[in-house]
């Protein structure tokens, strides 16, 4: 890895303010009762979480996901939700669920007034950014992210002086102030091929340290980059993988583009969420593989691929864990909390997710 240099990080994101609950109006908050019809009507969704949730807890959960799915449809309603969210989200209220890249083309193909963003706070923004009309809500306005928090506009525009003339790409996972100073955004699933779509050949790739230095080594191109970091993914290490290689070296080792490029060193794929899953489903029966991510992805495609064993080292974001069930029923009774992003800001933003959802990279 010589083609990297790094920049010093600096922090703080942006946020929104509420107001959703004047225009939609609040309801009664719903019988949160075990009842027979609730059993009945969840028994099928409890089917596909049965490995994860003991029975004794469904009587706990299943209220909550029978008022949700109740609730979305009166109010015109989708809920979003990224990989990373527990099972009970993923397969029991998500409308769809997927990786950075595709949750951001869902925000703009949705039909629905409102959209119920289970992820984090910059992933609410994109949805925003994309589809300014709809109301879009957050369960839980503190859900960040460390990458996000690692650099500020400012900060982007002080690069842009420093280095008049290269290109600045901006990973999806910031704020709005940080894409609105921005050529393109990327994501992990689109990256290397945002990177090349430039001609000169040097290429800022802030703020991802990680992602920019495991891009590094499939382009050709100069990437300069910034000091922020996954903390989810930067805490593995190559020794921990390799153990586990060396007790059973048939193993697939399957990491996510933010981890240190000495993890996907000794990785067998390395990919976005929605690669990785893909790559996991891929495998034959009897195959084991590791996944090198927050830990309830593999808990959510476990499931769906029979055969596969999957072995899970823990590592939660606990910015993702934010977002629960009984905070995604309070943001459909209470309509909060609503993201909103500057009008202006949003006009420069928009430009930079949009040059990249309209790339077709994907
Ligand atoms: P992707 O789903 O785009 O791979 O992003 C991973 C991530 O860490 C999102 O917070
Ligand atoms: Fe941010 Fe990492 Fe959590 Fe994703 S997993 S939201 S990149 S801290």
């Amino acid at each position: 890895m010589t083609n990297i240099s790094v920049e010093t990080p600096n922090s703080k994101a942006s946020s929104g303010a509420p107001s959703a609950a004047e225009r939609f109006g609040v309801v009664d908050m719903p019988s949160l009762e075990y009842t027979e019809e609730v059993a009945r009507e969840t028994a099928p969704l409890y089917e596909k979480v049965k490995h994860h949730i003991p029975e004794i807890e469904w009587p706990v959960h299943a209220p909550y996901v029978h008022a949700i799915n109740k609730l979305k449809k009166e109010r015109n309603a989708v809920i979003l939700a990224h990989n990373y969210q527990t099972p009970e989200i993923f397969h029991c209220v998500a409308d769809f669920a997927g990786d950075s890249l595709q949750l951001a083309q869902q925000a703009e193909k949705v039909d629905a007034e409102i959209i119920i963003q289970c992820g984090v706070h910059f992933m609410a923004e994109t949805s925003k950014l994309l589809s300014p009309e709809k109301t879009v809500l957050i369960p839980d306005m503190k859900a960040g992210c460390s990458l996000a928090e690692s650099i500020t506009g400012e900060d982007v525009r002080l690069l842009r002086e420093a280095n008049p003339g290269v290109p600045i790409v901006t990973y999806v996972n910031t704020s709005a102030d940080v894409k609105a100073e921005s050529d393109i955004c990327c994501t992990s699933s689109n990256a290397v091929r945002i990177v090349e779509s430039f001609e000169s050949d040097t290429v800022f790739l802030i703020p991802d340290e990680y992602l920019a230095q495991n891009v590094a080594k499939e382009t050709s191109k100069k990437i300069l980059t910034w000091k922020g970091h996954c903390e989810v993914h930067e805490r593995f290490t190559a020794e921990e993988l390799l153990a586990y290689k060396e007790a059973d070296p048939a193993i697939q080792i399957i990491a996510h583009p933010e981890c240190p490029t000495t993890v996907t060193e000794v990785a067998d794929f390395t990919g976005s969420t929605s690669g990785m899953i893909d790559y996991a489903m891929s495998q034959k029966a009897g195959s084991k593989v590791l996944l090198v991510t927050e830990c309830s992805m593999a808990s959510n495609i476990e499931s769906e691929a029979p055969g596969v064993e999957f072995i899970k080292p823990c590592n939660l974001c606990p910015h993702m864990k934010r977002i629960t069930l009984p905070k995604i029923l309070e943001s459909l009774v209470y309509m909060r909390d609503e993201v909103t992003v500057d009008p202006v800001m949003a006009e420069k933003a928009k430009l930079a997710v949009e040059r990249m959802v309209n790339l077709k990279t994907n």
